[in-house]
C-alpha cells in the first residue's frame, strides 16, 4: 500500500472514531494514538527518510495537512465536550424563572363544617348571634326543661347514650345531648329577650348507622324570643333562609308536626332541587325534602326560664346537617362524609 492511501485511511479512521464521540478519557486517548508521538502519523514522518525527494515533498506535505487537520479536529471535540459538560452543570444550578409554579395541594373544610358556616352566616346577617353549647349535657336540659319530664314518652323517640356518671344533687342525669335544644333553654335562663340565637353543633343518637343514619352529626338550633312574636315571623324568617341558602326559584311547604317544646309544631321542606316537585329517587318520590322542625315556643318552656309567657313570645327551629350537602350533591350514603375518604372529600 503506498503512503497517500495509508494518510487517506488513516485520515478516515481517526475522524470517525473522533465522530463517535466519547468522554475525556476516550478523547486521550485518541489524542495518543493520533497526535501522540508513538502515533502512526509520526511513523509514517519517519519513513519519509527512504523516498525521494519528490516523493518527499508529496507526502510531506500531505502529513502535515493531515496533522493540521487532526490536530483541528482534536480541539473542536475538546471544546464540545467542555461545553456540554457546563451546560449540565448550569442546569443543576441556576432557576428558570418563566417555568410556571407547582400547583400546591391545598385544603378546605370539610363539607359539613362549610354548610355549617353557611347557613350561620345566612342568620348571622338576619341579626342572630351564634352560640355553642356542651356536647356532654343534663337530661335537665336536654328533655326536663324542654316540656319532656321524666316518663314523657316524646324521650323514647330519641335513644339516648347516657353517661356512667352518678347524678347530681339535684337528681339530674349526664348524657350526650340527642339535639341542639337544650341550648335554648341555657341562652334563656342567663338572657332575657330580646334573644336571637343560632347554635351549630354535634348531637349523638344511640341508633345503627347506616346509608341515611349516623349515630352522630351536627344540627343548627335557632330561637328568636320577643314581644309580639308570631307564626309569621317564623314563616318569614325560615322561608327567607332557604330563598339563601336553597336559591329563589325554590318552593318551600309548611306543614303540621309535632315536638313537646313548641305549640304549634310545624314542618319546613324544600322543594326537591333534581326533580323540581315531581318525584325522584332522591326525594323519595314525594317532590320535597324535609329540611327543619319549627314552631312557636311553648309557654312551658318560657315560663320554665322565667319569662313571661303573657308578655313574650318566640319561635325555634332545629335542622340536621349533613343531609343539607347530601341532598345538594345527591349523595347517596350519608357516612361517605366521615369516612375520611379524601377522594369524596375533595369534590366539595
Ligand atoms: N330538636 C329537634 C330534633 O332533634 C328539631 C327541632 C324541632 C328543634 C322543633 C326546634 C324545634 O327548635 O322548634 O329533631
Amino acid at each position: 500500500m503506498d503512503i497517500k492511501t495509508q494518510l487517506e485511511e488513516l485520515k478516515a479512521k481517526a475522524l470517525g472514531e473522533l465522530a463517535a464521540g466519547g468522554d475525556g478519557a476516550s478523547l486521550e486517548a485518541w489524542r495518543v494514538r493520533y497526535l501522540g508521538k508513538k502515533s502512526q502519523l509520526t511513523e509514517i514522518l519517519r519513513s519519509l527518510a527512504g523516498l525521494s525527494i519528490e516523493e518527499r515533498k508529496e507526502v510531506g506535505a500531505l502529513s502535515n495537512t493531515l496533522k493540521i487537520e487532526l490536530d483541528a479536529a482534536f480541539k473542536i471535540a475538546e471544546e464540545t465536550l467542555l461545553a456540554r459538560a457546563a451546560s449540565s452543570a448550569d442546569a443543576k444550578d441556576t432557576i428558570d424563572i418563566s417555568l410556571p409554579g407547582r400547583p400546591f395541594p391545598r385544603g378546605h373544610l370539610h363539607p359539613v363544617c362549610q354548610a355549617l358556616g353557611e347557613i350561620s352566616s345566612i342568620f348571622t346577617a338576619m341579626g342572630f348571634q351564634v352560640l355553642e353549647g356542651p356536647e356532654v349535657e343534663w337530661d335537665y336540659y336536654n328533655f326536663d326543661m324542654l316540656n319532656m319530664p321524666k316518663e314523657h314518652p316524646a324521650r323514647a323517640a330519641t335513644d339516648t347514650f347516657w353517661l356512667d356518671a352518678p347524678p347530681n344533687d339535684a337528681g339530674w342525669k349526664m348524657l350526650l345531648r340527642t339535639h341542639t335544644s337544650p341550648m335554648q333553654v341555657r341562652t334563656m335562663e342567663k338572657n332575657r329577650p330580646p334573644i336571637r340565637i343560632v347554635v351549630p353543633g354535634i348531637v349523638h343518637r344511640y341508633e345503627a348507622t347506616d346509608a341515611t343514619h349516623l349515630s352522630m352529626f351536627s344540627q343548627i338550633e335557632g330561637l328568636a324570643v320577643d314581644e309580639g312574636i308570631s307564626m309569621a315571623d317564623l314563616k318569614g324568617t325560615l322561608h327567607e333562609f332557604a330563598r339563601r341558602f336553597f336559591g329563589t326559584d325554590r318552593r318551600v311547604r309548611f306543614r303540621c308536626d309535632f315536638f313537646p317544646y313548641v305549640e304549634p309544631g310545624a314542618e319546613m321542606a324544600v322543594e326537591c332541587g333534581v326533580c323540581r316537585g315531581d318525584g325522584c329517587r332522591l326525594c323519595g318520590g314525594s317532590g320535597w325534602i324535609e329540611v327543619l322542625g319549627a314552631g312557636m315556643v311553648h309557654p312551658n318552656v318560657l315560663e320554665g326560664v322565667g319569662i313571661d309567657s303573657k308578655k313574650y313570645s318566640g319561635f325555634a327551629f332545629g335542622m340536621g346537617i349533613e343531609r343539607i350537602p347530601l341532598l345538594r350533591a345527591g349523595v347517596e350514603d350519608i357516612r361517605l362524609f366521615y369516612g375520611n375518604d379524601l377522594r369524596f372529600l375533595r369534590q366539595f
